[in-house]
């Protein structure tokens, strides 16, 4: 039996509630919310868990997860390395999406928009947050660049430590945050036999229209 015929055998039904024009919220950042609230009593060490997809200028595609810190009427925001490779692309082209797959409620998120670096206070009041193991990590680390192996990483914390020995480690010049300014969003419910609601929030005139796709 090959590996294929073995993946071909792993079925499951979604047999959720309907998701219905008539109960959405009218604004797409309250149906977000209203749903993270529903999945944060489910499974909270995951809800914040995202795939931000990037492109190059190229058009390269690229993904990684990342975890949402907070949200609000502006847009989502997170937290990383401006020299990491998501940073280097984001730079170029500011386009991305952020999906949420919740597999408890068998439900899916996507928002995409435009890409925005946060300002440095925001940087530095979040990384103030954050455990000393956490900043020392982010501090000695030069995200996505190559390493000779774990024992330079090793030494890289480790000379950072002994720099801040007693004091409190700055927040990195190249670390900081990033919001997505959305303008359209789907949320998607698996439902029975495959026959999914997708329902479609996008910014046309800066009014929100709904729009349900085939799934
Ligand atoms: C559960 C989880 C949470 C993560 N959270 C973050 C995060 O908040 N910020 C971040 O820069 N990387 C985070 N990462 C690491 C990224 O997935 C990725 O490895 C890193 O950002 C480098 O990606 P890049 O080379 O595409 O820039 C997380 C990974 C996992 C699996």
């Amino acid at each position: 039996m090959t590996q294929m015929d073995d993946l071909t055998r792993i079925r499951r039904e979604y047999q959720s509630e309907p998701l219905l024009e008539t109960a959405l919220y009218p604004s797409p950042m309250a149906q977000f919310s209203c749903w993270f609230s529903e999945y944060q009593q489910l499974d909270p060490d995951n809800v914040t868990a995202m795939v931000l997809a990037t492109a190059s200028a190229g058009g390269s595609p690229s993904a990684r997860i990342v975890l949402l810190k907070h949200y609000d009427a502006e847009g989502f925001c997170w937290y990383s390395d401006y020299r990491s490779h998501k940073g280097q692309v984001l730079a170029l082209n500011p386009q991305a999406e952020l999906l949420f797959y919740w597999p408890v409620l068998d439900r899916q998120i996507r928002i995409s928009g435009e890409v925005q670096r946060l300002d440095r206070a925001s940087a530095e009041h979040y990384f103030s947050e954050r455990p000393r193991g956490s900043q020392l990590s982010a501090a000695a680390s030069c995200q996505s660049q190559r390493l000779a192996g774990r024992e330079q990483l090793v030494q890289q914390v480790e000379a950072v430590a002994q720099q801040y020995r007693q004091q409190s480690i700055p927040c990195p010049e190249q670390w900081g945050g990033y919001r997505l300014r959305p303008l359209r969003y789907e949320f998607w419910q698996g439902r029975e036999n495959r026959l999914h609601d997708r329902l479609v929030y996008s910014l046309e005139d800066a009014d929100w229209i709904i729009s349900r796709l085939s799934p």
